[in-house]
């Protein structure tokens, strides 16, 4: 399935589905197994595209979404090409929270960029996951774990509810063109089973 050795796999979902926990949870698992994991998240994962995301998440710099979109892109080229493929080269299963599909999504979808403008972008970048996970939850149980986390919330966090709707009908839609690729996953139960839940599609879809 992959050009690569190595395995590449995304968690997506809106704000509150736990992807952050079962992305570690997931990393721990396969690395107990003997596998090179490296876990990493977008966007960031290096210094360059941690900078960018300090200004697309840190501040209230005001940006237009297609220079949102752009900056998004531009910290995936670094990640891409200095971390990703390097990693899948030499056999790796990398993981990653977020991907191009969250640009798809939350730029192409709620922001009103534009499905085409945000594909020739991913069509630049090149390198296609080999599973993406979509975790979702009831929105009343992603609500609870919002208020419970700590610390100021970004840009996107503070976009209401319209902004949510249209996110997940973002979401909808890359999942039914790409059925093979995308998976929704419930996370709404403990960690511990979603990250049982994702080990077994793992080994179902990509044999490892
Ligand atoms: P997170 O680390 O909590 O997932 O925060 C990343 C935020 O950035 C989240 O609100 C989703 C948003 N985002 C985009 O809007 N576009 C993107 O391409 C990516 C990767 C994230």
């Amino acid at each position: 399935m992959s050009r690569y050795p190595g395995l590449f796999i995304t968690l997506e979902g809106g704000e509150g589905a736990g992807k952050s926990t079962a992305a570690k949870g997931l990393a721990d698992a396969l690395r107990a197994e003997g596998h090179e994991v490296l876990a990493t998240r977008e966007p960031g994962g290096t210094p360059g595209a941690e900078a960018i995301r300090a200004l697309l998440l840190g501040t209230d710099t005001p940006l237009h979404p297609m220079a949102q979109t752009m900056l998004h892109f531009a910290a995936r080229a670094d990640h891409v090409e200095t971390v990703l493929r390097p990693a899948l080269e030499r056999g790796a299963i990398v993981i990653c929270d977020r991907y191009y599909d969250s640009t798809m999504a939350y730029q192409g979808y709620a922001q009103g960029v534009g499905v085409e403008q945000v594909a020739s972008l991913i069509r630049l970048v090149d390198l296609t996951p080999d599973l993406s996970f979509f975790l979702r939850v009831p929105g009343d149980v992603a609500k609870a774990r919002l208020t419970s986390r700590a610390g100021a919330s970004d840009r996107y966090e503070r976009m209401g509810e319209d902004f949510t709707a249209r996110l997940m009908q973002g979401f909808e839609a890359i999942q039914a063109q790409e059925p093979e690729r995308c998976l929704w996953v419930d996370s709404s139960g403990a960690p511990e089973a979603v990250v049982a839940t994702l080990r077994r599609l793992i080994a179902e879809r990509a044999g490892r």
